[in-house]
């Protein structure tokens, strides 16, 4: 089906019938740029410009993008800028000057953008700002993310269930215990990093408050336990840091470990599970969160190793960007569900916020494989088809 550009007004969200054939996984790392497309289009390039091809999700993403547009008419420029700021900024400039329509970004550093995005204005470009918000300038016209507070709030509650602190919904169970946690963040430059750790931090308060809850290093601040780049090795780095300087001599014990991506979970657990600390949660390995639903993460879900992850469809975020690319093509705006949350520093940038699952052991046939996500298959291999 193509989608028209001349439906009007677009109601995103609206069960429109957008059929997205790539789903997570599928073409892991065969995307690249196609710039010049297949000639049978009409609607003119659409530049996407994509963080970095290391995490499948970016790669689910982009694919997804890219078909949703194709099927919509569109020829699709898709590039990823393997975590490195200058080839995104590189990448974003010649998609202006290529004569893109319409721009999807979503950034490395939200804040490395601005002359990208004054360029974009100056040539009547919309810019549309994917999961991550473009922050420190005026000209970004749409962003389509999930609720990223929210998305922390998942975790904290996902880890104090798994510490049995509350039920997998967040309600206080009563038990009265006295945990040990330590506390991981995502990158500093990227806003979703600061969303994610205010909703955890929020949600663990009380908990550190009546004193079931203790961060043993002391280290409970931001700045402290970002991660940047949201690299693996340095968070295998600076767990293996705080098993030395805390853990080490068997006074102290650790029950759980808020992490906010996949990826930090991985080297974190790495870190753990090479200093003895058991190699499975029931073996004494202490509860790790993590988000993005990876596949390499599934697998240790499923085996008991990680105990949770955040799932956002990312064929969901992929046809709400289609669709808002779409309203602006054919001079709409698209219909955003919170026009209050995102202040990128110059404005409050108009957004259409998903909702997340959390995946625990006993859910991901539910959420994961019956929703066409990740095969069973694929989990079991612990690995991408
Ligand atoms: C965030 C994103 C997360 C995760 C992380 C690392 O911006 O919202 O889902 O993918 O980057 O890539």
């Amino acid at each position: 089906m193509r989608l028209g550009k001349k439906m009007g007004v677009v109601a995103a969200g609206a069960a429109l019938a957008l059929t997205l054939t790539a789903c997570a996984g599928e073409g892991a790392g065969s995307s690249s740029g196609d710039g010049d497309g297949g000639g049978e289009t009409e609607g003119g390039t659409i530049g996407v410009a994509m963080p970095t091809e290391t995490s499948e999700r970016w790669i689910a993403d982009g694919d997804a993008v890219k078909s949703g547009l194709e099927e919509a008419g569109y020829d699709v420029d898709l590039q990823f800028a393997g975590d490195d700021i200058p080839t995104q900024t590189q990448q974003i400039d010649a998609m202006i000057t290529g004569g893109a329509e319409a721009l999807i970004i979503a950034a490395i550093d939200g804040t490395a953008l601005t002359s990208q995005l004054d360029a974009a204005a100056a040539a009547d470009i919309p810019v549309i700002s994917y999961d991550r918000l473009i922050r420190d300038s005026e000209n970004v016209d749409f962003y389509v993310s999930f609720d990223n507070y929210k998305v922390g709030v998942a975790q904290a509650t996902a880890l104090l269930y798994g510490l049995g602190l509350t039920d997998a919904a967040g309600e206080p169970t009563g038990e009265e215990g006295e945990f040990n946690i330590e506390l991981f963040a995502g990158s500093p430059d990227d806003n979703n990093a600061h969303f994610f750790w205010d909703g955890a931090m929020d949600t663990l308060q009380p908990f550190f408050d009546d004193g079931s809850l203790t961060v043993p290093s002391g280290q409970t601040e931001f700045d402290q336990a970002a991660t940047l780049r949201w690299e693996q090795e340095r968070a295998q780095k600076r767990m293996e840091d705080l098993i030395t300087s805390t853990y080490t001599g068997g006074d102290t014990e650790l029950h759980g470990v808020l992490a906010p991506y996949d990826g930090l979970s991985r080297g974190i657990i790495t870190a753990l599970t090479g200093a003895g600390f058991g190699d499975t949660i029931e073996d004494g390995l202490p509860v790790v969160t993590g988000q993005d639903a990876e596949i390499a993460s599934v697998k240790l879900i499923q085996d008991g190793v990680q105990q949770s992850t955040i799932f956002k469809d990312t064929r969901k975020l992929a046809d709400q960007a289609v669709i808002a690319a779409e309203a602006y093509l054919a001079g709409e705006e698209p219909e955003a569900n919170d026009t209050e949350t995102y202040d990128n520093g110059v404005k409050v940038v108009p957004s259409y916020l998903l909702e997340v699952d959390t995946v625990y052991s006993d859910n991901i046939t539910e959420l994961l494989v019956d929703s066409g996500y990740w095969t069973q298959d694929e989990i079991d291999a612990g690995q991408a088809e």
